[in-house]
């Protein structure tokens, strides 16, 4: 599957982001995650549920159906099943059909994300959920905008690469991102942890912009700014980094953008973005323009995401593929992720 050399597209003993917390309650939310139908929804104690989402009656779709206190009842002929999946009632008879159970997903509630584990059970470890509270969800220093679930017609990988090769934000957000028509000059390094991967641009000397200056209205002179692309595994690429005053260094705050990424099917992905800084907590102007920015931005990439998957779905022939200094991250990544793929159907 292009880009990588495995059959299989996605990673499946991964935690992915399912939904934002306050998506759930009691009413049935749908969402395919991994080309897998998923229900969830909240019990009467407020605990997430996720459960396989078509009933195996006669497969029809249990988001029609009703929740009866923490069971859901399907809303063709009535089969319920509880919480942890097993049926518990089918009208008309007293015995329940063996094997008549709906797989239940793990999932964890984490600040405002809901993490659910697509593989195999005994493989769920919490600890492999990336640490947030690190840069800034959950982080009582930090400040967080939850932006709106964009749910888009392209592969993961797509979204991966486009993270990872921020050298793009000069073309196809020079104008909503200001100072961003300068990121493409800025010099490459990798820096690679077992667990991380991160593409680092520091910009030098960078004149202060409208946007740096209402983030900090007493910076007069010229910054330093990260533009990082850190990939934390395929659910999770930040964004950003640290701004610092040139003249001192002093690191006058940091503003991250937090991506995650959880496939929907071999084509389509569910994009939640957070945005966390630890400056300006109480000035609601910054979550506004924060919020506002992604409204600009996030169409960009996803209409340039979007266009390439239709390229790779039209069936035409696609040229070799090159690539420049710029991908030896994105290229590592995709080393990774085939890796961690082949590590789990035991093929290479
Ligand atoms: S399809 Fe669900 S009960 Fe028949
Ligand atoms: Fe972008």
């Amino acid at each position: 599957m292009y880009p990588l050399a495995a059959d299989q597209p996605y990673p499946r003993n991964q935690w992915w982001v399912a939904a934002y917390a306050s998506e759930l309650g009691r009413t049935l939310l749908a969402r395919d995650i991994l080309g897998e139908p998923v229900l969830f929804y909240r019990t009467e104690n407020g605990d997430p549920v996720a459960l396989a989402g078509i009933c195996p009656h006669r497969a029809f779709p249990l988001k029609r159906g009703r929740l009866v206190g923490d069971a859901v009842q399907c809303g063709y002929h009535g089969f319920t099943f509880a919480a942890d999946g097993h049926c518990q009632f089918v009208p008309s008879q007293k015995n329940v059909p063996q094997k008549s159970a709906l797989r239940r997903y793990l999932i964890v509630e984490r600040g405002n994300l809901l993490w659910i584990w697509t593989g195999q059970e005994s493989l769920a470890d919490p600890g492999l959920i990336p640490d947030m509270e690190a840069i800034g969800p959950g982080n009582p220093d930090w400040v967080v905008e939850q932006h709106p679930l964009a749910t888009v017609d392209a592969r993961y990988t797509l979204l991966i690469e486009n993270l990872l090769d921020l050298s793009h934000v000069t073309f196809i957000h020079a104008n909503t991102i200001p100072g961003g028509s300068k990121v493409v000059e800025i010099p490459v390094t990798l820096a690679e942890t077992e667990r991380s991967l991160t593409v680092q641009r520091n910009g030098q000397n960078l004149p202060l912009n409208p946007l740096i200056q209402m983030q900090f209205p007493h910076q007069k002179g010229p910054v330093h700014q990260q533009f990082d692309a850190e990939y934390l595994g395929p659910c999770l690429i930040r964004t950003g980094g640290a701004i610092s005053d040139a003249a001192s260094g002093t690191v006058l705050g940091i503003q991250n953008f937090l991506h995650m990424i959880t496939p929907a099917s071999p084509t389509r992905l569910h994009y939640f973005v957070n945005t966390a800084r630890n400056f300006g907590l109480d000035n609601p102007a910054l979550a506004t323009m924060n919020l506002g920015m992604g409204t600009r931005i996030q169409p960009e990439d996803i209409d340039a995401i979007e266009t390439i998957e239709a390229v790779l779905q039209s069936g035409a022939t696609l040229p070799t593929e090159i690539s420049a200094r710029i991908d030896n991250g994105a290229l590592k990544v995709r080393r990774r992720l085939e890796a961690q793929i082949f590590a789990e159907t035991g093929c290479a």
